[in-house]
């Protein structure tokens, strides 16, 4: 394991010793990565739609609680996201499990958090919510939540539209003893160091590890990934009515980005909303379950603009160790300039 450790509020409250996450991706996150992570002093987390079987939720908890109870002297967790949307059918299930099995943290997207505030707080678990703007900040603020996801531009998955450099600060100065996780084009030692620099505790990396040798996603996706530049990354509304980010394949070209005035339509009608975001939502989980499997022509990928920087594919380890190393390295280099 890398020699450094930094100490600081969210190291503590997560209790890790460096202050990164391998942020939840569906379909991506597996009880391998999330091991990876925990076993080499940082964080690990997954959607809990990624387990929609009967007890597999429950399971890979059991695993987990295990692993992080046999970690010895090393500083890892793990925590679990979920989607607090009322098109989540499986959320007020999920959230009894975690909670029965105390899980040490929570991310939660899109909605509001406070029955997993609530849940948490029974045990003393914590929870991070995912913002984009103050706007949704405050709202989390004002439920107790715990810390925020900082998700910014050209993030994996549902990427804000303002830039970290701006975000971060934004939610510092008016959050001032709320700890701000920053997730969005993070994959190298100079990228951690410059969102730490901003005055945020820690990152949350996703794309990065799409590519790891632990995913278990096709390998034309990791290489997609290896070979895919920022221009080719771009945003679509065809998966969840809500921006996210995917690979310009061929298909997402076909099909376009943006949702048609019917499919708008009964996004927006106030009866049709709720059911049709569910139905588009399904779908859409199909067309990336389709997609994690070998390359068809209906091939749609999900990804952020990091991906620009990832060249191999590499094991979890690996790519922990580098990151870690590299913020090290940097911040020595960097320190070397400053002169008095
Ligand atoms: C393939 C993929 C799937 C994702 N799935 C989820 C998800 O299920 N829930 C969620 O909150 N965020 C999801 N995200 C967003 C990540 O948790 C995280 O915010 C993002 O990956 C950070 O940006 P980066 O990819 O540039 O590192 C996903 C991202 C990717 C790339």
């Amino acid at each position: 394991m890398s020699s450094l450790k930094i100490k600081n509020q969210l190291t503590e409250m997560l209790g890790i010793d460096f202050p990164m996450i391998i942020a939840p991706m569906f379909l991506v996150s597996n009880l391998e990565m999330i091991s990876e992570a925990m076993k080499n002093g940082i964080a690990g987390t997954f959607p809990s739609l990624n387990y929609r079987k009967e007890n597999e939720l429950e399971k890979i908890l059991l695993e987990l609680n295990k692993i992080k109870n046999s970690l010895g002297t090393i500083k890892g967790n793990y925590g679990v996201n979920i989607i607090v949307q009322k098109t989540n059918i499986l959320f007020e299930k999920h959230l009894e499990i975690c909670t029965r099995n105390k899980v040490p943290f929570y991310i939660t997207s899109l909605g509001n958090p406070a029955p997993v505030i609530a849940a948490a707080r029974s045990y003393g678990g914590k929870v991070f919510c995912d913002v984009t703007n103050l706007v949704h900040a405050q709202k989390c603020a004002q439920e107790g939540c715990d810390g925020f996801i900082a998700v910014g531009q050209g993030a994996g998955g549902h990427a804000g539209p303002n830039p970290l450099q701006v975000l971060v600060p934004a939610l510092i100065k008016n959050f001032p003893n709320i700890p701000v996780i920053a997730a969005g084009g993070i994959a190298t030692g100079g990228g951690v160091l410059s969102c730490l620099s901003l005055g945020a505790s820690g990152v949350s990396v996703g794309t990065r590890f799409i590519s790891s040798i632990e995913a278990k996603v096709s390998d034309d996706y990791k290489q997609a990934i290896n070979k895919s530049g920022m221009d080719d990354i771009v945003m679509t509304t065809k998966i969840s009515g809500t921006p996210c980010t995917i690979i310009n394949t061929d298909y997402a070209k076909k099909i376009g980005y943006e949702q048609n005035w019917l499919e708008k339509k009964l996004s927006n009608n106030s009866t049709t909303k709720k059911y049709f975001k569910m139905l588009v939502q399904l779908r859409g989980m199909k067309k990336l379950q389709d997609s994690v499997l070998p390359a068809n022509y209906k091939t749609l990928w999900c990804a952020g603009k990091s991906a620009e920087l990832i060249y191999e594919t590499k094991s979890c380890k690996e790519i922990i160790d580098s990151i870690i190393r590299e913020t090290k390295h940097d911040y020595e280099k960097l320190k070397k300039t400053f002169q008095e």
